[in-house]
């Protein structure tokens, strides 16, 4: 499009010399600003490495550091995947709380969400990496091994209230009084009661941002996950090819096939979840929870700004994998794909349910452009990394601009009958509204640039 105006203007007015000039400025300009966005979008994942790096060393040069003398322990740690993280980050936060050393816990492989006793244990350092995971967070929380501990004494056993009457203010005041010194002795604090996910958040969105950010999955699970992108963007370039003949011409010089970027949808819209979301509607009495598939195909396809063809990535629980029709209905361009016809459901099968999820939360994390359900953890989750890397890319307020990683709820209507665009208020208090689900996604422009 801004080729074919330069080529108007070339025509029409470069033969006045002013005009050749003013021409030239201009493909210099349109030149600059292609590299910065081809740039931009190839190395989003190495740009957010970088800056993870650079976060890492100034941590090392804070003069806080955790003890690693004293330790915390937490019950296994259970449900969903994202239920799981944001549990992972409340243990984490608690022990930074009471300077201790987190002893490494235990997650949970699979998904049973009553019977806790079914839960099989999956060490931490199954799924993500623990040296990394210490080394990005140095100077802020700090996991440790069993064999850390030097003492073997009787644990002092911290039990946790619940009920009613077992307010947010009790719980800090519960963890404060485990600060003074006839507690603090003790080599190991145990927490024992409810998991950490159901435990009161006394933390704000940054704080669990930047552990977030510390989770590094494991080089196996880095693999499937570069497999599997790099197979929906090889279906990217050959529904490109076919539908697209100018494209072919930039093709053969390399340039374009760098980086063919693609959507990520998750789509809710399992029988579960239905009945699910239309409950906390009338719990909460709004109608801005459920989508059907309908009601997402056609937000997803009044976005702006999205160039056709392009392949889209639906995330979806495996029974909707065996319902071909999430896959027709979408609109001409908008070339849907889910795990098994994109081949790959072998891969993921091999895998139990929690590492199946971090390769679908790492897919969709890592999207040219993402679309979720503002009620999904799993998505609010997504959309907090997401957001994440555009502050410490710079963009502090890119709800306005197009940018190129962007993020929409379809629950949500936006712009021009399309999903509403997304980002999370990262100077939000608690965590809460994320974990629980909120329709209050609107952009806020005093983002904390210091993040
Ligand atoms: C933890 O304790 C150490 C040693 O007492 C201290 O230097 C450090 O500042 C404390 N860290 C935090 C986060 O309070
Ligand atoms: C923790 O307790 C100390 C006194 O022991 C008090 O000064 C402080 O304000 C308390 N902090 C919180 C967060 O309750
Ligand atoms: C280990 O126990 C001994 C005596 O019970 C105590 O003096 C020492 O401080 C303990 N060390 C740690 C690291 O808790
Ligand atoms: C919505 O979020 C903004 C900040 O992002 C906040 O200022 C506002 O109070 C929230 N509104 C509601 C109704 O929760």
């Amino acid at each position: 499009m801004n080729f074919a105006s330069c080529e108007l203007l070339k025509l029409s007015s470069c033969h006045m010399k002013s005009m050749v000039f003013r021409c030239f400025i201009l493909v210099m300009l349109i030149l600059v600003f292609r590299i910065t966005i081809c740039s931009f979008r190839g190395s989003t994942w190495l740009t957010w490495r970088t800056s993870n790096w650079i976060a890492m060393s100034a941590a090392s040069n804070l003069q806080y550091s955790i003890r690693r003398d004293k330790f915390l322990e937490v019950p296994q740690i259970v449900w969903g995947l994202n239920n799981q993280k944001i549990a992972l980050a409340r243990a984490c936060l608690t022990s930074r709380f009471l300077n201790r050393t987190l002893l490494m816990p235990s997650l949970s492989a699979s998904l049973f969400y009553k019977e806790v006793d079914l839960l099989k244990p999956m060490p931490f350092d199954k799924i993500f990496n623990f040296e990394k995971f210490n080394a990005l967070c140095e100077g802020f929380v700090r996991l440790g091994r069993y064999s850390n501990l030097v003492n073997h004494t009787k644990p002092f056993e911290l039990q946790k209230g619940s009920g009613r009457k077992w307010t947010k203010d009790r719980d800090l005041d519960q963890l404060n009084q485990s600060r003074e010194e006839s507690v603090d002795t003790a080599e190991v604090i145990r927490i024992v009661g409810k998991n950490p996910f159901l435990w009161h958040d006394h933390w704000p969105v940054k704080d669990y941002a930047k552990i977030f950010e510390c989770l590094v999955v494991v080089d196996e699970i880095e693999n499937e996950v570069a497999k599997v992108i790099s197979k929906i963007r090889e279906v990217g370039r050959m529904v490109g090819h076919k539908t697209d003949a100018s494209e072919k011409k930039e093709n053969t010089d390399g340039l374009i096939n760098l980086h063919v970027p693609y959507i990520a949808v998750h789509m809710r819209i399992e029988k579960d979840w239905m009945i699910h979301c239309k409950k906390v509607e009338q719990k909460l009495r709004i109608n801005e929870i459920c989508s059907s598939k309908e009601e997402i195909m056609e937000r997803v396809s009044h976005i702006r700004g999205i160039e056709l063809p392009v392949t889209v990535y639906l995330a979806v629980a495996d029974i909707l994998l065996e319902d071909g029709t999430i896959l027709s209905g979408w609109k001409d361009g908008l070339v849907p794909f889910e795990k098994k016809r994109l081949g790959v459901l072998g891969a993921y099968k091999k895998y139990p349910y929690l590492i199946q999820s971090a390769i679908d939360y790492e897919v969709c994390s890592r999207a040219d452009i993402f679309v979720g359900n503002s009620f999904s953890t799993f998505s609010s989750l997504v959309v907090l990394s997401r957001t994440q890397k555009l502050i410490k890319m710079g963009f502090t307020n890119s709800c306005s601009v197009e940018v190129g990683y962007s993020s929409y709820a379809y629950n949500i209507l936006g712009q021009s009958g399309g999903a509403k665009r997304w980002m999370t208020d990262m100077s939000a208090s608690s965590l809460v509204d994320i974990s629980y689900g909120t329709n209050n996604i609107s952009c806020n422009s005093n983002w904390d640039k210091t993040l």
